[in-house]
């Protein structure tokens, strides 16, 4: 497991962020790391870690139905929270193999929710008919799945306790702009309240090439940010 190397160069250590406007410098803190960096669409660990300080106690159940590498696991497990991780395709032991949108839990019995799903269908993760991966922005199959993954983890959730969806909207030349924050934030929205609204700076190659470059820019926006909502079940 990836996790237990050492890596020699110490990445800055997380700190509480104040504003709703983040902007990390790496996707991992301390020594080691926490998910996978090699793990495409991995989540940067210090968005968890401001979560899990902000919005739950020590020894409280954290779900990730959808947790790719793990990067929740870990940081609920540095910060002494106990962790429970789903996805389609589990890259590790410790993560179950589930559909998010049927878990094996019982209603009202976790205490906080993370969700970094896929957006769109920019990144291959599975051949599985299941994933959600597979869907484009474009597909109203998308938004009806995600609201089935939404529903779930609401159902899971314990009143006046925090879900949280990270989340991107999606440009792609020649198509139609598709919102994919305001479409899921105006579904959750139904059943969940809102607590708060973070918008998380992104940082690929293909954004740090264009600065370095900005010839190279195409003729139209580049998604800049990742949106992060914080809800409530009431
Ligand atoms: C953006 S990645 C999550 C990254 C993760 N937070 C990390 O730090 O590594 C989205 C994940 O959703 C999973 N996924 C797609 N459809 C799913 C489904 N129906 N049920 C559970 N997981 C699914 C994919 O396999 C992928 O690992």
């Amino acid at each position: 497991m990836q996790r237990r190397v050492r890596n020699p160069q110490h990445k800055p250590r997380p700190r509480m962020e104040f504003t709703t406007l983040w902007d990390f410098p790496s996707q991992n803190y301390g020594i080691g790391w926490q998910g996978s960096t090699s793990y495409k669409g991995a989540t940067p660990s210090y968005i968890v870690w401001n979560l899990l300080k902000r919005y739950t106690h020590k020894n409280d159940l954290v779900l990730d139905p959808m947790c790719g590498s793990g990067t929740t696991m870990d940081v609920a497990s540095d910060l002494e929270r106990r962790a429970i991780g789903f996805d389609l395709t589990p890259v590790r032991p410790e993560i179950k193999q589930c559909d998010a949108r049927h878990l094996p839990l019982q209603h009202d019995s976790v205490d906080f929710v993370f969700i970094d799903p896929p957006y769109s269908d920019h990144i291959h993760y599975s051949d599985d008919p299941r994933c959600i991966g597979n869907l484009g922005a474009h597909d109203p199959k998308y938004y009806e799945a995600m609201e089935d993954v939404l529903h779930e983890a609401h159902r899971v959730l314990k009143k006046e306790h925090c879900l949280t969806l990270y989340v991107s909207d999606s440009f792609v030349a020649g198509k139609p702009f598709c919102p994919i924050g305001f479409e899921l934030f105006s579904r959750m929205r139904q059943w969940l309240a809102p607590v708060d609204i973070v918008a998380v700076t992104r940082r690929n190659r293909a954004l740090r090439d264009i600065a370095a470059d900005p010839q190279s820019a195409p003729p139209y926006l580049l998604r800049g940010f990742h949106y992060l909502f914080i809800m409530r079940k009431e």
